[in-house]
C-alpha cells in the first residue's frame, strides 16, 4: 500500500492529553498554510462552524486571503467570512481548477455517497503541491458498524433524540452515513494519484462516551482504553494528501 499510517505524533499527543479535537484539527489545517503566499483555502461541506464552532472556523479563514465554502444543505447559515460559497456537492461545485492551495474537510468524508467523483473534483482544484485534510471517523471502529447498523435499521435518530435531544437544537446536525471513505482502504484508491498520502489515527478512551447511555460507559472506556496505545483502528481517522 502507498501510505503512510501515523499514530504519535505532536497533534495525536495532544488529542490523548484530553484536549477537545477541533482545535488539534484546526492547527493541523493552519500548519499546512505557513508560508504560502495569500493562500486560498476551501472549506467542504463547511456547515455553521469547524465541528460547528464558527470562531474557530473564522480563525484558520483568517488566514488565507481567499476563502472558498462549499455547503449542500440549503438550511445550514453560513459564516460571513467567505468570500464565495457554493451550495451544492464539491463534486458539482464550479471552483476553477488548480486554484486552492488547501482544501479540508471536518466530519463530511462518512457522507460522502460517490468518493470516486469527490476525490476527482478535489484533485482538480488543489493547486500542484496543494494540500488537503480530511477528518473523519475510521469505518473500522465499532462505533462505525454500530452507526451504520442503527441507520439500516432506521433506528439512529430516535436513539439520537432519546440520549440527546432534537437534531440542530440540543444535540449536532447528524446527516445520513455511507462510510465508503473512512479507512485507508476505502480511501487509497481514490487517493492513488495524489503525491502522498498519509493517516493519521486519533484515539483515547473516552471517544464514545458521548454516544452511550450512562451505564454503558465504564465498558466502554475499559475497552477503548485497551486499544489506545496499539496500532488498531482507532475512532478518528485524518487524511493528508498532496497533490
Ligand atoms: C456533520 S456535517 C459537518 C459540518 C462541518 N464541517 C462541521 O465541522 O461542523 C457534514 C457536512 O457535510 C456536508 N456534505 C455532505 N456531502 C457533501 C459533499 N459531497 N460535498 C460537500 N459537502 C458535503 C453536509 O451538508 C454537512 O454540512
Amino acid at each position: 500500500m502507498n501510505y503512510q499510517w501515523i499514530t504519535n505524533n505532536a497533534f495525536t499527543q495532544r488529542y490523548l492529553s484530553g484536549e477537545w479535537r477541533s482545535p488539534v484539527f484546526c492547527d493541523m489545517v493552519a500548519k499546512s498554510l505557513e508560508g504560502r503566499h495569500k493562500p486560498t483555502i476551501l472549506d467542504i461541506g463547511c456547515g455553521n462552524g469547524f465541528d460547528g464552532d464558527e470562531k474557530l472556523q473564522a480563525s484558520l479563514a483568517a488566514k488565507a486571503a481567499v476563502v472558498l465554502g462549499v455547503e449542500p444543505d440549503p438550511t445550514v447559515e453560513l459564516g460571513s467570512f467567505f468570500s464565495n460559497v457554493y451550495r451544492c456537492p464539491l463534486e458539482e461545485a464550479p471552483i476553477a481548477p488548480n486554484s486552492v492551495d488547501v482544501a479540508y474537510c471536518n466530519m463530511v468524508l462518512e457522507h460522502v455517497a460517490q468518493p470516486q467523483l469527490f476525490f476527482k473534483k478535489l484533485r482538480e482544484v488543489l493547486k500542484p503541491g496543494g494540500i488537503f485534510w480530511g477528518f473523519t471517523v475510521d469505518s473500522r471502529h465499532l462505533f462505525c458498524k454500530f452507526s451504520a447498523l442503527m441507520e439500516r435499521t432506521r433506528i439512529k435518530d430516535l436513539y439520537l433524540t432519546l440520549l440527546k435531544g432534537e437534531r440542530g437544537a440540543d444535540r449536532y446536525l447528524n446527516y445520513p452515513t455511507c462510510y465508503r471513505a473512512n479507512s485507508p482502504e476505502q480511501l487509497e484508491p481514490f487517493a492513488r494519484d495524489f503525491h502522498s498520502i498519509e493517516f493519521i489515527r486519533f484515539h483515547r478512551s473516552d471517544v464514545l462516551n458521548y454516544y452511550l447511555p450512562k451505564a454503558f460507559i465504564p465498558l466502554s472506556e475499559l475497552w477503548n482504553k485497551s486499544i489506545t496505545p496499539t496500532q488498531k483502528p482507532g475512532y478518528m481517522l485524518a487524511i493528508h494528501l498532496t497533490k
